[in-house]
């Protein structure tokens, strides 16, 4: 195995921020292929933001930008987007989309979102198949430090099935394994947003596999 090589990995208790950047550099250009199936979850994240024309959304861990288009559909012309990433391969791809697209009023942030400078206030937050920086205490408050109160928060990931659902555990151990840098957190990925947002819903789906947490920020 190489040292660079992002799998097989130890567990770590914690997200690794270098094993995350290798993972996606590798993974960037195949990305997008590989979360088509997960495209209609998305979009019902998307709607469970309750966007409003005009409004400001932060994309939290935005990739490739496959968030981009559902979002500016719902956002118009008067919305924006900030997009924040810490892997520069994925962040071009972002890039290339908004180039061709010719969308303005999406802001890219390369860093890691618990250095994020964030400037502005927005309406909502999108956490879609974040795992690392739903498990990253810095990163949630910067994120939720930079909400309006009243913001809706929606977090979509992996999740362990109940351990009979062994079938599906075996397809969220293989999927996380080259899509997260710690297992720490996967039986309620959502637990520190919970101690944020208190009125926290959490829905499983994909027959336990995933889970799509929505919640309201009531400000500091
Ligand atoms: C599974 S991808 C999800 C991308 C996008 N949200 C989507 O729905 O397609 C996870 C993304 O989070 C990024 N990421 C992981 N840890 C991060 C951190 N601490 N700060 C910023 N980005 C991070 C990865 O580089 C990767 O692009």
């Amino acid at each position: 195995m190489s040292a660079q090589s992002p799998v097989p990995r130890p567990l770590t208790d914690h997200p690794d921020r270098q094993f995350a950047l290798r993972q996606y550099e590798r993974r960037s250009s195949v990305y997008d292929a590989e979360l088509a199936w997960f495209e209609p979850l998305r979009i019902a994240a998307i709607d469970a933001l309750l966007l409003q024309p005009g409004c400001r959304v932060i994309d939290v861990g935005c990739g490739t930008g496959l968030s981009f288009a559902p979002l500016m559909e719902r956002l118009g012309n008067e919305g924006g987007i900030v997009g924040i990433e810490q892997c520069p391969q994925m962040l071009d791809l972002a890039r290339e989309r908004i180039r061709r697209y010719g969308w303005h009023g999406i802001e890219l942030i390369e860093a890691p979102v618990e250095q994020a400078r964030l400037t502005e206030l927005a309406d909502a937050a999108l956490f879609h198949f974040t795992h690392d920086i739903l498990r990253s205490t810095a990163a949630i408050e910067n994120v939720l430090g930079h909400l309006q109160p009243g913001a809706r928060v929606v977090a979509t990931g992996l999740q362990w099935a109940s351990p009979w659902a062994w079938p599906v555990n075996l397809f969220v151990w293989s999927a996380a394994l080259h899509s997260v840098s710690t297992l720490e957190g996967l039986d309620h990925p959502w637990s520190l947003l919970a101690r944020y947002l208190p009125d926290l819903r959490v829905r499983p789906t994909w027959l336990g596999g995933v889970s799509m947490a929505t919640g309201v920020w009531p400000g500091a």
